[in-house]
Order: C-alpha cells, then structure tokens, then sequence
C-alpha cells in the first residue's frame, strides 16, 4: 500500500483549505450521483469531502471511503456517520456490495503501473452490483496540462491556526511514460522545516482507457470532457467516463 503525499497529518489538514469542496465543480457533477445511488464507495476518497457532503445533504444509504494515506483518512474520521477503510483496492475483497463507485479529485491518475490500473478495475468490477457504474476522469493528456501546473498549484493559503502556508509546485521533466511525476514544497513561517512531498500522475488518453474498462468487464456508458457536460474532444481538459458493469 503506497501512502500518498498528503499522508502526513498536518499536510493532509491542509488539503480542504488548498481545494474548498463547496467550491469544487468536480463535486457538483459527481454529488448527485452520489444522491441517486444506494450504496456508494469512494476509492481514494482522501479527507472524505464528497461523502462528507453526500450525508449532509440527507444520503440514508451505505457510504463508505476508502483510502491508503493515513493522514487523509484521520480528516475524514472526524465524521463518524461515514464508513472510513484505511487501504486500497488490493486490501479490499468485495462482492457485488456497490452500486456506485467512484475515484475522484483524479486519484485514478495515482495508479501508475499498468498492473496496477487492471487489478484496481478488477476489483471495482468486483465490488460493484450487475448494472452497477463506476464513475472517474483522468486529465487528458493532448491538452499537456501539466505546462501549467507550477503556476496553478504554486499558491498560498491561511490554515486553521490562521498561518499562511505556501505550497510551490513543480513538475520534474522530463515527462516519461506517460507520468507526470512532481515535487510540493509546503512552507509556513511557524514550522522548523518545510514538508516536501513527492507525486506521480499517470496519463492515459482516451483510447488507453476505453481499453482498460473494456478487458475489467466495464462498458463506457456515457463520456464528457468538461464538469459541465460537454462532449469529449482532443481538447477537452478532462476525460470524465460513466462506465457500467455488464
Ligand atoms: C488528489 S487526492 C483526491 C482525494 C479525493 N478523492 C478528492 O477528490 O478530494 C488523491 C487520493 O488518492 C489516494 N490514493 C493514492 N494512491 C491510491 C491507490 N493506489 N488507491 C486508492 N487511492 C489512492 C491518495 O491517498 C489521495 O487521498
């Protein structure tokens, strides 16, 4: 199980304040799925914001986030009315228990390997009941976002304490294999030494993906290219995939 970087606490209570779920347009497009479906799993789930949110907004069904960095699940724990699995998808043996699973914020991009990817599919085709949807986006990779990632994800935010944290963002080139791999520098004036945590980001592109769902088992019901819906093209920035078991 590979602990991501927010893993550490005090990172991990940094992330809802770096990324507001109220004002994430990811979760206005995955928040009534979540609605809609009886039983849901979030995999990747991080600090649980969409789940979190899915409760407040009266979900009665079975809620359940699972994650493998501690320190994001220690933020999500504070919400007790949620199922919470510190793990990941090989930790996990379920069957036919999910009518919806979903993996956003782009944590289907950490599966890296193309193991990786096929054993996580397999087992999201496991935990999902027949006509069950498993819904993700990864970023596609035509549009090269990653040339703007220094100066998106470069910026300074105010933590609970009321300190001003600076996150500075940089992507190591070159780009190999298709994996954006990355250095995140946390400072504030307050701690000893910065946190510096390290990512890697696999990009499939469209075809690569339909591939992957279609040897799990999974049919690509409906694709979009934006929160908003719009159609999946060579230059959308997402490649957001509603795909069905059997
Ligand atoms: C960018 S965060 C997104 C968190 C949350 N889904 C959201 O939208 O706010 C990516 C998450 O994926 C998790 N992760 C990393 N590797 C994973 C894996 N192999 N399986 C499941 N989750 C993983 C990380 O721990 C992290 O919490």
């Amino acid at each position: 199980m590979i602990e991501h970087k927010f893993a550490e606490d005090r990172l991990a209570a940094l992330y809802d304040v770096f990324f507001p779920p109220r004002r994430r347009d990811d979760f206005a497009f995955y928040l009534p799925l979540v609605m809609s479906a009886r039983a849901v799993l979030d995999v990747g789930c991080g600090t649980g914001a969409l789940l979190r949110l899915a409760r407040d907004a009266g979900h009665t069904g079975r809620l359940c986030g699972l994650d493998p960095a501690g320190g994001m699940l220690n933020q999500a724990r504070q919400w007790s009315n949620i199922e919470w699995i510190h793990g990941d998808l090989s930790s996990v043996n379920w069957d036919q228990e999910f009518d919806l699973v979903v993996m956003t914020g782009h944590a289907f991009q950490e599966l890296v390997a193309d193991d990786e990817i096929r054993e996580a599919l397999a087992a999201i085709h496991s935990a999902l009941v027949a006509g069950g949807r498993f819904v993700f986006e990864t970023r596609n990779p035509l549009v090269r976002a990653w040339e703007h990632w220094a100066t998106e994800y470069t910026a300074e935010v105010i933590d609970a304490t009321g300190a001003l944290v600076r996150c500075e963002y940089q992507v190591e080139m070159p780009i190999e294999g298709g994996v954006v791999r990355s250095i995140s520098t946390f400072t504030s004036d307050g701690w000893i030494h910065p946190e510096v945590s390290r990512g890697a980001l696999r990009l499939l592109d469209a075809p690569a993906v339909s591939s992957f769902l279609s040897s799990a088992g999974l049919t690509i019901e409906e694709q979009f290219g934006t929160w908003t819906g719009h159609p999946l093209t060579d230059t959308s920035p997402e490649i957001i995939t509603v795909a069905r078991k059997g």
